[in-house]
């Protein structure tokens, strides 16, 4: 039996959690409650331990079997973690990592999906800051379902009111089945620029972020894939759970390609690999009397190409993405070919607000019979859903 959180904070649409707690308990999941202190103001927590069968977690310190730190345990024997309803304050707490709480706590603590309901007066819902925080949860990779416009507790009609519990099982049980959709697939990520020193303190570069490989490592994690990261110098933490591996030159970057490749299912190349080196690298810091009029440049190794030999891929899906200033779907469409790729994802790098180190993205998605998907302007992370669901697609085709 397949066990989920539940947790419920001080809105007076409380009481749809019990509904909330019955219906996942219907589907066939043992559920364990956690109430904010606040909420326990509203409901008592021993409503819930009766629905659910076991006592309500509310104090952080109120376990006595003190051998178990009880929010880590609960974090690791859960498929799910539901939050409904969430407050303005829950969800302001999980935006900025305060964990002051059980139920804040755990969520800082759990590896698996993050279903968030929020509910409140319209005023805080639609507050920038309430916006801002729900957008971090977002891009953290947590999953809402948004209020909808209603009858509200302050008598008003406006946006703010909990959706319906069934709506909130059905998102649930989605999560759960997508979280399981990579699972026993191994997902081999590059993200970032490479760095081409000059020497100990000077680089050629580019403008890569990492956020957008970054993204993909943390959708593959979300559907259950052991995923692999290799990644240039970023300054962004790895999804928990993805194993990193640090490079800084495209020829390290090949290297741990290769040396991973034979156990990946997947080959995602979201990295800024730079093109050219400078043909020499000087061991100490060249003095600027010292410096050469112009710099000679050699071709670096092309990491997706020198896959296209025999035996490189086989059965594995090969995705790359390509950075484009103009005729994208053209020049994306030649490099697909020549590198035989599976999928291209191609943006228009120089478009202001999208491409290198912006939270979003447009994509062109063209796949080996030239069928193209154009994506809108959203976030990285829901550029990564489109690519992830496409690489399961053409995963399942390779069977
Ligand atoms: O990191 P962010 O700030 O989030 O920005 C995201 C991004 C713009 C870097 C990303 O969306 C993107 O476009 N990545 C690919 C960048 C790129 O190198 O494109 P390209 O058209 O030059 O290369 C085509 C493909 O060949 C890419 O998959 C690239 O990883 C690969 N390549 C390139 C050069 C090389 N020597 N070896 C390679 O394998």
């Amino acid at each position: 039996m397949k066990k989920i959180a539940l947790g419920v904070t001080s809105s007076v649409s409380i009481y749809k959690a019990c509904e909330v707690l019955r219906g996942f308990q219907k589907k066939g999941f043992d559920v364990q409650v956690i109430m904010t202190p606040n909420a326990a103001q509203l409901i008592s927590p021993r409503l819930f331990s009766a629905l659910s069968g076991k006592k309500t977690a509310v104090d952080l310190f109120g376990d006595d079997d003190s051998d178990r730190i009880a929010h880590i345990s609960l974090a690791e024997e859960i498929s799910l973690l539901v939050i409904a309803p969430a407050t303005a304050n829950i969800i302001a707490k999980l935006a900025s990592g305060v964990a002051d709480d059980f139920l804040s706590t755990l969520y800082l603590a759990v590896r698996c999906p993050v279903l968030v309901a929020p509910a409140m007066n319209e005023a805080m819902y639609l507050h920038p800051q309430t916006q801002a925080n729900i957008l971090r949860l977002q891009t953290a990779g947590v999953e809402l379902v948004l209020p909808e416009m209603g009858y509200l507790a302050c008598k008003e009609e406006g946006w703010g009111r909990l959706v319906t519990p069934e709506k909130i099982i059905e998102h649930g049980l989605a999560l759960l089945e997508k979280s399981e959709s990579l699972k026993r697939r191994t997902v081999l990520v590059t993200a970032g620029p490479t760095r081409e020193p000059l020497d100990p303190v000077r680089f050629l570069s580019n403008r890569s972020s990492g956020k957008m490989g970054y993204a993909l490592a943390g959708e593959a994690l979300r559907r259950g894939a052991r995923v692999i990261l290799v990644s240039g110098p970023t300054s962004l933490y790895p999804p928990p759970g993805a194993e990193l591996r640090p490079v800084e030159t495209a020829a390290a970057m090949a290297r741990e390609v290769k040396k991973n490749l034979s156990r990946a299912d997947v080959l995602i190349m979201a990295a800024a690999v730079a093109d050219f080196r400078p043909a020499d690298r000087s061991e100490q810091k060249v003095k600027k009397e010292e410096a050469p009029p112009a710099l000679k440049l050699v071709p670096t190794e092309d990491i997706l190409a020198s896959l296209a030999r025999p035996g490189g891929r086989s059965k594995k899906v090969i995705v790359g993405f390509a950075a484009e200033t103009r005729d994208v779907i053209a020049n994306a469409s030649r490099k697909l070919r020549e590198k035989k790729l599976d999928l291209i994802v191609a943006n228009d790098v120089s478009r202001e607000g999208i491409g290198f180190d912006s939270d979003f993205n447009q994509v062109v998605i063209i796949d080996k019979k030239g069928a193209v998907v154009e994506s809108p302007i959203v976030s990285k992370r829901e550029i990564s859903r489109l690519v992830m669901d496409r690489v399961e697609v053409l995963l399942g085709r390779k069977k």
